[in-house]
């Protein structure tokens, strides 16, 4: 029997997609550039999963990996972050992601995390926030509200940093409306749009990124890391 297109979910850390693994009926797995593959049914729903570490390469090596093995009819990025005005424990759907750490303001006008995307026909196009699909967003943000009571639904902020400064927190959410910050989620969602394959980030808050974050993310990442995934777990046969 021909399989179908699986759902791609990637986390950067191994608590982030522990229970996943825990609830996939697993079917085989492979290892390429040292990642792991796992392909299985989750909640009956066809599935690769992959933990790809922390950062926007790790992220994008992961994703186009996935994407190129297994013809993912969607890719979700999954895990935790640092909330801008959002609770420990709050849940946020990105409407799109930036990569808020990407800057040639200092040889062209383009806004600080303008990315160019190279074009068959030799030009580039320009992106600054890569969305996520709506439908797909509108399905966890509901699964969040009637299980969790409580959702957000805004810009994810990427960058090569763990973030633990309330200034830069607060201008990453003037600047972009950003409302949770962390490593990968952008880079999964550039790599989806440049294979036009629909992209979701899903994020639980462990700190809020500013000074009290490296206490606040050692304590709450497992429990937020859970959060996030049980969530999906659910939501799977939905989407
Ligand atoms: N993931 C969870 N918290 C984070 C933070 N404060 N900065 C970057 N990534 C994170």
């Amino acid at each position: 029997m021909e399989r179908k297109q699986p759902v791609a979910i990637i986390g950067a850390m191994e608590m982030e997609i522990e229970a996943l693994l825990g609830a996939m009926e697993e079917e085989e797995s492979r290892v390429v550039a040292g990642l792991v593959f796992h392909r299985g049914k989750i909640s009956g729903v066809d599935c690769v999963v992959a933990r790809c570490g922390a950062g926007k390469v790790n992220a994008a090596v992961c994703a186009q990996t996935m994407v190129c093995l297994y013809d993912p009819r969607l890719l979700i990025n999954l895990g935790v972050a640092g909330g801008v005005d959002v609770e420990i424990g709050g849940l946020v759907v990105a409407q799109s992601c930036v990569q808020y750490d990407f800057d040639t303001t200092a040889v062209d006008p383009t806004p600080r995390g303008t990315i160019l995307l190279a074009q068959p026909d030799g030009t580039d196009k320009e992106v600054l926030y890569f969305p996520c699909d709506e439908r797909v967003g509108d399905i966890l943000a509901q699964e969040a509200q009637r299980i969790y009571g409580g959702v957000v639904r805004g810009v994810v902020a990427t960058g090569d940093r763990f973030m633990a400064d309330k200034d830069w927190s607060r201008r990453l959410g003037e600047e972009y409306g950003a409302r949770a910050i962390e490593m990968e989620g952008g880079s999964v969602a550039q790599v989806c749009c440049m294979n036009q394959i629909p992209c979701a980030v899903l994020r639980a808050i462990s700190d809020n990124a500013n000074g009290d974050a490296t206490v606040d993310f050692p304590t709450f990442a497992r429990s937020s890391s859970e959060k996030s995934a049980k969530l999906l777990e659910q939501a799977l046969p939905l989407l």
